[in-house]
């Protein structure tokens, strides 16, 4: 019945491979390359390495609030709690925007906000999927605000409009664990013209040693019996979502850079890879009542998880419920919209009812998105997903 001696699946992150781990040792002059490719796959001329995709946002926010006298940032209300504390470390008041079902900014809902003290405007780009820019781009500008394209979950992402990260007035990345460009760490600023200053700190040289040394902890980590035993570590807090604005500022971690610019010459292939599999999972589990969350005709996203929406919050919960004792690496995302989050509150403001966002926040369930998910387990999955998602509804 249950699958305890398998262990439980991470839910995001794919093992760097020996052939990556030998490219962190031999790999002459990580930071050109990383920047090299960062800057042909978006399209842009300036790359700046910082700590995380967090700081590399904080940075933009502030230098944004500063070129315009502008004081408010517009977040969509279901996002990473780490964009929200982004904003906030930047000293700027949060102004929310509600979502659609997939996640996206509802244009009807920003065309109601009054943008005459905002500085500018996140696009999330949520699920590794490119949402469409073009209207918060062309309402943006007439207001005068100022549009970053964030492209932490969304690295190699295609939308009809370009890539994830390169449009906009400029691009963000995160090169955290499981993301579409991991270096376990780090993150960058991409652009190509930017109307205020911004800090460039350099980078130290890399340890690769032990960036490599790190890499291959990770992989040991994500091995399910592993993964099993530091998820039943409280302390740890995998998995858990928080608000934290203390974060480290500065360049990107050395070990982060040399570990980004190895994975990058396979990270196309890797997100095809996460593409064929949420495509599959989408066939299976889309008969048992989960509403996959895909790419449209002529975009291409990069599935850092695979996303489906349960019909509603008690068939969600019963489903993550029902999928936890066979380990099937289920969760939630994030998990309230982020009007929810005390630590925020304060420093948000024109509060309204955000119901897309909440209800994204009570119906979203993912899976893994790395291979993990096959055989008997998935076929347990399926039979769990259709008893709790189409009972409940
Ligand atoms: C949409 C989005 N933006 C920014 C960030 C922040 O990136 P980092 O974790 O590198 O600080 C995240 C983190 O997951 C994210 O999902």
């Amino acid at each position: 019945m249950n699958l305890p001696a398998l262990g439980w699946l991470p839910s995001a992150g794919v093992p760097i491979t020996p052939r990556q781990l030998l490219r962190v040792l031999r790999t002459r002059d990580p930071e050109g390359r990383l920047f090299d490719g960062v800057a042909a796959h978006l399209g842009v001329q300036r790359v700046s390495l910082r700590a995380s995709g967090r700081d590399a946002l904080r940075c933009v926010l502030a230098s944004a609030s500063r070129h315009t006298g502008r004081d408010e940032i517009v977040l969509p209300a279901y996002t990473c709690f780490s964009v929200a504390a982004a904003a906030v470390a930047s000293g700027l008041r949060v102004r929310l925007v509600d979502v659609t079902e997939d996640g996206r900014i509802d244009r009807k809902c920003l065309e109601t906000l009054p943008l005459e003290r905002t500085a500018a405007i996140v696009v999330c780009n949520l699920f590794g999927l490119a949402e469409p820019i073009a209207n918060t781009l062309s309402l943006a500008h007439a207001a005068g605000v100022l549009v970053v394209d964030d492209a932490a979950q969304a690295f190699g992402a295609l939308g009809v409009d370009g890539p994830a990260g390169g449009r906009g007035d400029i691009g963000i990345l995160s090169f955290g664990r499981g993301k579409p460009l991991s270096g376990l760490g780090g993150g960058a600023i991409a652009w190509n013209t930017w109307p205020a200053e911004l800090p460039d700190p350099r980078p130290a040289e890399p340890a690769r040693a032990m960036a490599a040394l790190r890499a291959a902890a990770y992989d040991v980590a994500l091995a399910p019996p592993v993964f099993h035993a530091l998820s039943r570590i409280p302390a740890l807090g995998i998995g858990e979502t928080h608000f934290d604005v203390d974060f480290a500022r500065g360049p990107i971690d050395p070990g982060a850079m040399a570990l980004a610019a190895a994975t990058l010459p396979s990270a196309g292939v890797a997100a095809d890879a996460r593409a064929a599999e949420a495509l599959r999972l989408a066939d299976r589990l889309a008969p048992c009542g989960l509403r996959p969350i895909m790419a449209i005709d002529g975009a291409r996203g990069v599935y850092p998880r695979f996303f489906g929406l349960a019909p509603d919050a008690a068939a969600r919960d019963a489903a993550l419920a029902a999928l936890r004792p066979i380990g099937a690496g289920a969760t939630a995302m994030y998990p309230t919209a982020l009007d929810q989050v005390p630590g925020l509150r304060p420093h948000l403001c024109g509060v309204e009812d955000y119901p897309g966002a909440r209800d994204l926040a009570a119906r979203l369930l993912t899976l893994p998105s790395n291979g993990g998910l096959r055989a008997n387990r998935l076929r347990k999955a399926e039979r769990l997903l259709q008893k709790t998602l189409m009972q409940q509804s």
